[in-house]
């Protein structure tokens, strides 16, 4: 546990080498990690750390933007006396990636941004945000479970029904002042594409074929004309569970050069 400004904080931290810092989207935590933390470990120093108003670390405001999740980590790598990690984060954990490379540009080796995006929400979604926010309020359980039920199309719900259930089960334990802050975190993130071009740090984007949550074109435009490398797989949004074998030889080879 870390304590940052009066408030748990959570995290994981196996293996030796060079840092490689897992962030979890919405709704989930670093368990999400589990089975990709066994393989890097034995190769890097590995942190997973619970961003805040998830998994068992607490909430610090009514809102948690990008930026306050990136201070609690610069926080955290400071703590641990950390000078430079590589980033991957998954979906909100991307959002959150861009925030910190913005605010700690220093502290980046590299970077992958997994079924993510570094634009901002469209008016259209900023709405959605405000109703979501609505039925949280109201029926919170019902709200997680829709959420994690419309992360996956019909054939993941055959084929991989276990591991939506574990999703489910731990994305119900989030606390509804977490799942609100993260919602209007996300609603004002600001568009960093600016980051994409011009960043000097090694960047690659894993985008999937039928994300419904990241669309494969955003992930195509915003990679063209940049150096930010792309890999598109098969599956949906939740990659790590979808694709988790493909995820972590895509990301092991891209550490194995860039981590
Ligand atoms: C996530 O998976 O982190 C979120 O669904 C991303 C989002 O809602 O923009």
């Amino acid at each position: 546990m870390f304590n940052y400004k009066n408030t748990k904080i959570s995290y994981s931290d196996s293996g030796k080498g060079n840092v490689v810092l897992l962030l979890h989207g919405f709704l989930e935590d670093a368990t999400m990690w589990k089975n990709i933390i066994q393989h890097l470990e034995k190769r890097y120093r590995v942190i997973a750390v619970d961003l805040l108003g998830h998994g068992k670390s607490e909430c610090n405001g009514y809102i948690h933007t990008m930026e306050d999740q990136a201070d609690m980590l610069f926080a955290l790598i400071s703590d641990l006396r950390l000078r430079k990690v590589s980033l991957v984060g998954h979906s909100m954990g991307g959002y959150v990636a861009l925030a910190f490379a913005e605010l700690y540009p220093d502290h980046i080796r590299s970077m992958i941004l997994l079924n993510s995006s570094a634009q901002p929400d469209t008016k259209e979604r900023k709405i959605n945000r405000d109703r979501a926010i609505e039925v949280v309020k109201k029926n919170s359980k019902a709200f997680v479970r829709m959420a994690v039920q419309n992360l996956f199309d019909a054939d993941a719900h055959k084929l991989v029904s276990d591991q939506i259930e574990t999703l489910t089960q731990q994305a119900l334990k989030t606390p509804v002042q977490g799942i609100i802050a993260a919602l209007e975190g996300m609603k004002v993130r600001i568009d960093r594409e600016a980051l994409l071009h011009f960043s000097p740090y090694p960047k690659l984007m894993i985008a999937s074929e039928n994300d419904t949550i990241i669309p494969l074109e955003d992930a195509k435009n915003q990679t063209e004309g940049t150096d930010v490398a792309l890999e598109i797989i098969p599956g949906g949004h939740v990659s790590t569970i979808e694709q988790e074998a493909k995820v972590l030889s895509i990301i092991s080879a891209f550490l194995r050069k860039n981590g």
